[in-house]
C-alpha cells in the first residue's frame, strides 16, 4: 500500500497483508486500479481459478473457485465479457456455457498437460474397444474431446458423476491418477488413458514422509490428480475447493496442501493463525496469467476464445449433464 494507493487498493491490501509484503503490493496497485476501471468500461467480470497468484485472486477477481465452481458460475454471469484467469479449457467451458458472450483468455499459451494428452481418435478407439461403456471426461480437456464424451466431471464431483451413471464400468479420461483414485472410492471398474497433470504427478510419498518428519502435527491434504500412493499417504484428498473447505471447517493448526503453489497463498491470506507448510509445484500454464496480461486482455479485447460450431453442441451437452448431477 503506497501513499498514492486509492481507498480501493488499500482495502484490498488488508485481505493479502499476510502473504504479500507492502513493498511488493505497491508494484501491483497501478495495474489493479487500471483493471478495475477497464472492467466497468468493457462490462467485464473476471473469473479466476484457485491457482491464480494472490494479487489476482484477492486483488481483481470477481468470482473465484475450482473448475466446477467456475463452470457453474459461468452460467450466471450477466456481464457481456468474461475474462478467464485460468487455462484454455476453462475459457472454452465458459464460452460453451455462454455462446453469446465474449470470453477472453489473457495468454493463449495457457494450456494443460492433461488437455494435450489425448486426441479424439484415441477416445473413439477406447469406445470401440469397450462397446457400451460410458465415457466420463475430466473437464481438463478440449471441446473436441468433450464432444466425444457422454458426461464430464471435475475432481470435485467425479464420485457423484460416476455413481449417477449406475454402471459397474466406465471409461474415465484422460487423467490416469484421478481415474485410479476415484475407482478406489467408488468400487466402479475404471478404464483410463495414460494422461497426467505435470504439476501433481511430481509429488511422491517421500515428499509427504519428509513433511511429516519435521511437522508431527501437520494435516496433509492432497489433490486427486496426485498418484494414488501420494493420496494414500495424505489425510484427505479433494479438489482445490474441497481443500479450502476442509481448512475452513477443521481449522488445523498446521496444514500442507499437496498441490499448486498459489493455492496455499490464497487460503493462507485469510487464515494468519494457521501454519501452512508449503511443498508445492508451479503450474507454468496457470502462471501465464499476470496482472499485466489481464490488463492487456481488457485493453485490447484479446484473446477471444471461440469453439468450432460443429463441436459446440455435443461438448456443451457433456458439461450440462455434469452440472445437472452436481
Ligand atoms: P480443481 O480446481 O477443479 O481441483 O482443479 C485443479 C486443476 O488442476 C485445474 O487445472
Ligand atoms: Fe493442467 Fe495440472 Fe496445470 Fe491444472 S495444474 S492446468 S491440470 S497442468
Amino acid at each position: 500500500m503506497t501513499a498514492k494507493g486509492t481507498e480501493m487498493t488499500t482495502a484490498t491490501y488488508e485481505k493479502v497483508r499476510h502473504v504479500i509484503p507492502e513493498v511488493e503490493w505497491a508494484t501491483f496497485e497501478p495495474d489493479i486500479e487500471a483493471i478495475e476501471r477497464l472492467k466497468v468500461e468493457h462490462d467485464a467480470v473476471i473469473l479466476a481459478h484457485n491457482y491464480m497468484t494472490p494479487e489476482i485472486y484477492h486483488g481483481v477477481a470477481d468470482i473465484v473457485g475450482d473448475s466446477l465452481a467456475l463452470a457453474r458460475e459461468a452460467q450466471h454471469v450477466r456481464a457481456g465479457t468474461i475474462v478467464l484467469a485460468g487455462v484454455h479449457f476453462m475459457a472454452e467451458t465458459a464460452k460453451l456455457l455462454n455462446p453469446a458472450k465474449r470470453v477472453l483468455l489473457p495468454d493463449l499459451r495457457s494450456g494443460c498437460s492433461l488437455a494435450e494428452s489425448i486426441t479424439p481418435e484415441q477416445v473413439r478407439a477406447l469406445r470401440a474397444e469397450h462397446p457400451g461403456v460410458p465415457v466420463v471426461t475430466y473437464v481438463n480437456t478440449s471441446a473436441a474431446i468433450k464432444a466425444e464424451s457422454d458426461i464430464c466431471c471435475t475432481s470435485g464431483n467425479a464420485v457423484r458423476v460416476i455413481e449417477s451413471l449406475g454402471v459397474d464400468k466406465v471409461i474415465m479420461i484422460p487423467d490416469q491418477y484421478l481415474a485410479r483414485n476415484i475407482a478406489a472410492r467408488t468400487g466402479v471398474e475404471v478404464i483410463t488413458h495414460p494422461g497426467a497433470c505435470e504439476v501433481h504427478e511430481r509429488f511422491t510419498p517421500l515428499d509427504i514422509a519428509e513433511i511429516r518428519q519435521g511437522n508431527e502435527d501437520v494435516v496433509v491434504l492432497a489433490h486427486p490428480e496426485c498418484p494414488p500412493d501420494v493420496v494414500q499417504a495424505a489425510d484427505y484428498a479433494g479438489s482445490t475447493a474441497d481443500m479450502q473447505a476442509y481448512v475452513e471447517q477443521h481449522r488445523p493448526a498446521k496444514v500442507a496442501l499437496i498441490t499448486e503453489c498459489s493455492m496455499s497463498d490464497n487460503v493462507a491470506a485469510g487464515h494468519p493463525d494457521i501454519d501452512f507448510v508449503r511443498p508445492c509445484n508451479l503450474c507454468p500454464h496457470m502462471k501465464r496469467n499476470t496482472l499485466g496480461a489481464i490488463r492487456a486482455s481488457l485493453e485490447h479485447g484479446r484473446h477471444e476464445i471461440t469453439v468450432e460450431p460443429s463441436l459446440a453442441d455435443a461438448a456443451r451437452l457433456s458439461i450440462e449433464r455434469m452440472l445437472a448431477v452436481s
